[in-house]
C-alpha cells in the first residue's frame, strides 16, 4: 500500500479552501492508502505566533481534522513538533537544497512581502522542512491544494540531489495529488487572491467553524459582477469571482464547472448565492458541531495525538537514522 503524507499549519481556523482543496481529499485517500496527517506547528512559527494562540490552534486544528473524517486509528494524526525526525532531516536538507532553488519559491516572495530583510530565516528554508516531512516517511503521494505544487517539485529535487550526492537510491520520487474543481479556492473579496486562514479580512473566507448566519452573510457579501452566470465555462474567462463561486459549488456537489453552469447558467447571483449558502451550511454545520464536541474532551484528543506521535516516530526514526548514516554521521550508540 502506498504511503501518503500531508500537513496543515495551525496558523488559524481552517478555511473552506483548506477543506475543499486538501482535507476532503485526504479523507478520500484513507480507503486504500496508509496515511500520515500532520499539524505542522514547526512551519507555523516561521511567522510570529502567540504561544497561547498556537497551543489553542494546534488542538483546534486536530479537532477539525477529526471532525472532517480523518481516521486516527487506521491512520496517523499527530503534531509535527512531537516527532524530532522532522527537524533532524530538515537540517540535512538545508545542506542539500541550493540557495538558487529557494530563491525561486513564489510563496516565500508572497509571504515575505516587501520587507524581506525582516522575514525569519525559517520562512526561507520552509520548503526544506516540508521536504523532510514527506521524505522522513518515504511517502510517495501527497494530497495538497494547487499552491503547494512548487514546494513538492522542490521536495523531489532535494531527494534526487541527496540520492545523487551520496550515490544511493534512498528517497523515492513523490507524486502530488492535486484534484477537483476547488484545488485553488479564491478570496470572497478578490477573485484573484487565494482564500487564506491568515488573511486579515475575515470576510474574505469561510472558516470551518462559521455558523449558518455568518456563512449566509459572507456569501451574500461575496464580490461578484453585474452579469448573470454564463451557460458555458468559456463565459467564466475574465470573471474570477464568478469562476470561484461556481468552482466551490461544483466541489460541494462533486461535479465540475460545466455541470453547475448547465443547471444555473442564466441565473442572477441572488438565487445562485442562496443555493450555494444552503449547500455550505449543510456540509459545514456537522463539522462545526463535531469539532466542538471533540474540543470538550481534551483527554481523548491528547491521547490520539500522543499515540499518533509515537506511531509516526516509529516509522520516521529508522529512516532518518539511515539518512544520517549515509551522510557520514557516527552514531556511537549503534556501533
Ligand atoms: P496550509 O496550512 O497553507 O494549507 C493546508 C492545505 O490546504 C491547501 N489550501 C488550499 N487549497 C485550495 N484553495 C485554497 N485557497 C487553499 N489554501 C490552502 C494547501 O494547498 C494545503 O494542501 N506548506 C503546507 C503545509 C505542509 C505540508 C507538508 C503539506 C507542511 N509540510 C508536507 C504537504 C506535505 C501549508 O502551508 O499548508
Amino acid at each position: 500500500m502506498q504511503r501518503v503524507f500531508s500537513g496543515i499549519q495551525p496558523s488559524g481556523i481552517p478555511t473552506l479552501g483548506n477543506y475543499l482543496g486538501a482535507i476532503r481529499n485526504w479523507v478520500r485517500l484513507q480507503d486504500d492508502h496508509a496515511c500520515l496527517w500532520c499539524v505542522v506547528d514547526l512551519h507555523a512559527i516561521t511567522a510570529w505566533q502567540d504561544p497561547a494562540a498556537l497551543r489553542r490552534q494546534s488542538l483546534e486544528m486536530a479537532a477539525v481534522l477529526l471532525a472532517c473524517g480523518v481516521d486516527p486509528v487506521r491512520h496517523i494524526l499527530f503534531l509535527q513538533s512531537g516527532v524530532r525526525a522532522h527537524a533532524q532531516l530538515a537540517w540535512i536538507f538545508n545542506c542539500v537544497a541550493r540557495l538558487g532553488w529557494l530563491n525561486r519559491m513564489t510563496q516565500f516572495k508572497d509571504k515575505a512581502g516587501k520587507d524581506r530583510e525582516n522575514a525569519s530565516s525559517g520562512l526561507y528554508v520552509y520548503p526544506n522542512l516540508m521536504a523532510a516531512d514527506i521524505h522522513a516517511y518515504h511517502a510517495t503521494r501527497v494530497p495538497v491544494g494547487d499552491d503547494q505544487r512548487q514546494h513538492l517539485e522542490l521536495a523531489n529535487d532535494i531527494a534526487q540531489k541527496f540520492n545523487h550526492d551520496y550515490g544511493v537510491d534512498f528517497f523515492p520520487n513523490i507524486e502530488p495529488v492535486i484534484v477537483g474543481p476547488a484545488a485553488r479556492v479564491m478570496s470572497l473579496r478578490d477573485g484573484t487572491k487565494k482564500m487564506s486562514k491568515s488573511d486579515p479580512s475575515d470576510q474574505s473566507r469561510i472558516n470551518l467553524n462559521d455558523d449558518a448566519d455568518t456563512i449566509a452573510l459572507k456569501i451574500r457579501r461575496a464580490k461578484t459582477d453585474p452579469l448573470p452566470l454564463p451557460s458555458g465555462v468559456e463565459g467564466l474567462n475574465e470573471r474570477p469571482e464568478a469562476r470561484n463561486l461556481v468552482g466551490i459549488y461544483a466541489a460541494l456537489t462533486d461535479t465540475d464547472h460545466a455541470s453547475v453552469l448547465k443547471m444555473h447558467g442564466g441565473e442572477g447571483f441572488g438565487p445562485f448565492k442562496s443555493a450555494l449558502t444552503a449547500l455550505l451550511i449543510d456540509k459545514l454545520a456537522p463539522i462545526a458541531a463535531e469539532t466542538d464536541r471533540l474540543l470538550n474532551d481534551p483527554a481523548t484528543l491528547m491521547a490520539i495525538l500522543r499515540s499518533g506521535a509515537e506511531r509516526a516516530a516509529a516509522i520516521a526514526d529508522p529512516i532518518v537514522q539511515e539518512a544520517e548514516r549515509l551522510v557520514g554521521f557516527v552514531n556511537p550508540g549503534r556501533c
